[in-house]
């Protein structure tokens, strides 16, 4: 069979993981797999399907025959291994927030913007945004497409997996203590999270803003619109899996809930479940280990001209990360790379 040499750098983490459990699922066309972490695990085991494969060095590992890196090690290290990945001809499709920005850098979700995609050559880096723009651009472009976006207001709740594997286990500890009435110091986060919210992701910047917020407005505008005006809220929640938004939207044309809901039930990604009773529409519990985007809530909003609101839950280690790049890599495999005859199949 043949197929692609694909590496995932980062596969001990919680994207990574996922990254190679919806490599298998979707049943991408590999030759090989290869997983990297730092050399702290090197030889510890990762699943591929109902494959085991052992970690190897993200540093000393050689790129030369691999086509696709799909990178989840945090910031610095895409900085300082991206280029050098990408020099050796293999592309890196990266979850940090280290290239999104670079406008030698196709920023993707390929819902909205999969043609960018061959921007890639400059740099034989894509990458994949943060895991709350990626959701709001999928549930916006066909509204947009319909009633062209002028402003959007969003909060989100976002939940602790976004912020990693620490912090997913500083919810779990905290939880815990909070039961057994031991004293909580914060590490991860800035105050408790255990059975509270924080008003704050990212780094504070000079307006006030957060990084997480200034995020979601710059990258909106590069994969959707640059036209568009948004402002966000990004809060912390005490939720293990899913980050869902509270959405509301100013439109240049008019446009109902109802039409709103019908374009939405048939957009690419995005799944309705809108019934105005108790229950009927999705929590990030329901929406964690699933690939749609669920929008919920539709609803005119009339303090505005031609407003709506919703309210649009994901999971974040999916959309938000791991599918979002495995989706990058299929767009990849599709129009843009030659699979080569087999190699060795499945490293590990
Ligand atoms: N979680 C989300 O919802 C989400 C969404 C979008 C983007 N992202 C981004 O994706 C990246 C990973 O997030 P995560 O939540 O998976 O973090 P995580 O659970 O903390 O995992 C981090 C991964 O990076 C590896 N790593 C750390 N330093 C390394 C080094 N020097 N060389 C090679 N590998 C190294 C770790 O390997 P070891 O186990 O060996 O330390 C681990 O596999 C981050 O850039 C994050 O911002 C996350």
């Amino acid at each position: 069979m043949s197929g692609f040499k694909v590496a995932v750098a980062g596969a001990t983490g919680n994207v990574g993981r996922e990254m190679l459990s919806i490599l298998a699922e979707r049943r991408f066309p590999v030759s090989e797999v290869v997983a990297l972490a730092s050399s702290r695990s090197i030889g510890k085991e990762v699943s591929f399907g109902d494959r085991t494969l052992k970690c190897k060095a993200l540093e000393n590992y050689d790129f030369s025959d691999t086509d696709i890196c799909l990178m989840s090690a945090g910031g610095s290290v895409s900085k300082d291994f991206s280029p050098k990945i990408g020099a050796k001809g293999c592309v890196v499709i990266d979850n940090s927030s280290a290239w999104r920005m670079d406008p030698d850098v196709p920023l993707i979700v390929p819902e909205v913007n999969a043609d960018a995609a061959r921007g890639f050559v400059s740099k034989y880096i894509i990458a994949n945004p943060n895991c709350s723009t990626a959701q709001l651009v999928v549930a916006l472009k066909p509204l947009h497409d319909r009633a062209r976006i002028r402003r959007v207001v969003v909060a989100t709740y976002q939940s602790v997996s976004g912020a990693g594997k620490e912090a997913t286990d500083e919810l779990f500890a905290q939880s815990k203590a909070v039961f057994q009435a031991d004293e909580i110091v914060p590490k991860k986060f800035p105050k408790r999270i255990a059975f509270n919210v924080i008003p704050h992701i990212d780094v504070f910047m000079e307006d006030g803003t957060t990084k997480e917020e200034w995020k979601m407005l710059v990258e909106t505008k590069k994969i959707l619109d640059p036209k568009i005006r948004l402002t966000a809220t990004c809060v912390r929640v005490p939720v293990f899996i899913g980050h869902s938004e509270a959405v509301n939207i100013e439109f240049e044309q008019p446009i109902t809930a109802d039409e709103a809901r019908d374009i939405l039930r048939t957009a690419p990604g995005c799944l309705v479940i809108d019934s105005r009773e108790p229950g009927g529409y999705v929590t990030p519990y329901e929406a964690a280990g699933e690939d749609a985007t669920y929008i919920s809530r539709i609803r005119e909003d009339a303090t505005v001209e031609n407003g709506l609101s919703l309210w649009v839950v994901s999971d974040n280690l999916r959309k938000g990360a791991a599918l979002n790049a495995v989706q990058i890599a299929e767009v990849l495999a599709r129009d843009h790379l030659r699979a080569a005859a087999p190699r060795r199949r499945f490293a590990g």
